[in-house]
């Protein structure tokens, strides 16, 4: 064998190394020999698996305080009496009293509301008939026939008495779309927009109340 031949000989044994070296393992799930392994598998932790870096030892890290999801504002009324009262006078439905949020107020009120309140809104929801709960008062008697809009808001977030707080079933809007069906309940021979023609005109230039409204 001469120089060259074995020179050859050692190239190609190079070569088939370095392809066996490279190649796929016995195991399917191996990547076999990595270069630089750092930049292929991230060193970042799983939520739960415990971090020492912190004294609690939580990976997963709760918001910095005073955080508010991007979108969405607190609703800044407090649940008292006199943050009721203010919400009857502050708040103004941003959602007009078209077909679409009409109907879309219908489902609403037939998912989370019917159960209690009944149909046509008179308190006799089968909670009421079947299950034996005190009914809730009728949306057109004396007492809610002329309930401001803000106040309604203002139960179906917090909840009053026997009827829990809504808030983390409805986001601000779905609550707003409700109450406008609701309202044709209350005033079943009127005209639902009524009352949020004369709003609009009272709270043009109001845009705290408008903001307060969406936001919650
Ligand atoms: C568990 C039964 C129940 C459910 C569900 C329920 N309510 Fe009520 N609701 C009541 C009762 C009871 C009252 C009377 C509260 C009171 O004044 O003591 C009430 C009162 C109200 C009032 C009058 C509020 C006020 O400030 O006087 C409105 C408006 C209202 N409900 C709307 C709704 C809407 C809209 C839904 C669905 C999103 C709903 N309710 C779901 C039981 C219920």
């Amino acid at each position: 064998m001469n120089k060259n031949t074995l020179y050859l000989f050692s190239k190609v044994a190079a070569v088939m190394m370095s392809f066996y070296m490279v190649s796929c393992g016995s195991k399917s799930q191996s990547p076999g020999v990595e270069y630089m392994p750092d930049m292929y598998r991230t060193p970042a932790l799983e939520p739960y698996s415990g971090n020492t870096n912190y004294a609690d030892s939580m990976e997963a890290r709760k918001p910095a305080e005073g955080s508010i999801a991007r979108g969405y504002l607190p609703y800044g009324i407090p649940n008292s009496t006199e943050g009721y009262e203010m919400a009857g006078t502050l708040l103004k439905n941003p959602l007009p009293p078209n077909e679409d949020v009409l109907a879309d107020g219908k489902v609403i009120y037939t998912k989370y509301c019917v159960h209690c309140h009944g149909v046509e809104g008179a308190g006799d929801g089968p909670t009421v008939t079947a299950g034996g709960h005190p009914p809730p008062p009728a949306y057109n008697s004396a007492s809610l026939k002329n309930l401001p809009e803000g106040k309604m808001f203002h139960t179906i977030t917090y909840g009053k008495n026997l009827m829990g707080a809504h808030s983390s079933q409805l986001n601000a809007e779905e609550r707003w779309t409700v109450i406008r069906y609701v309202q044709t309940l209350q005033n079943p021979d009127g005209d639902a927009s009524t009352e949020s023609v004369s709003d609009s005109t009272a709270t043009e230039g109001d845009s705290m109340s408008d903001e307060t409204a969406m936001n919650n």
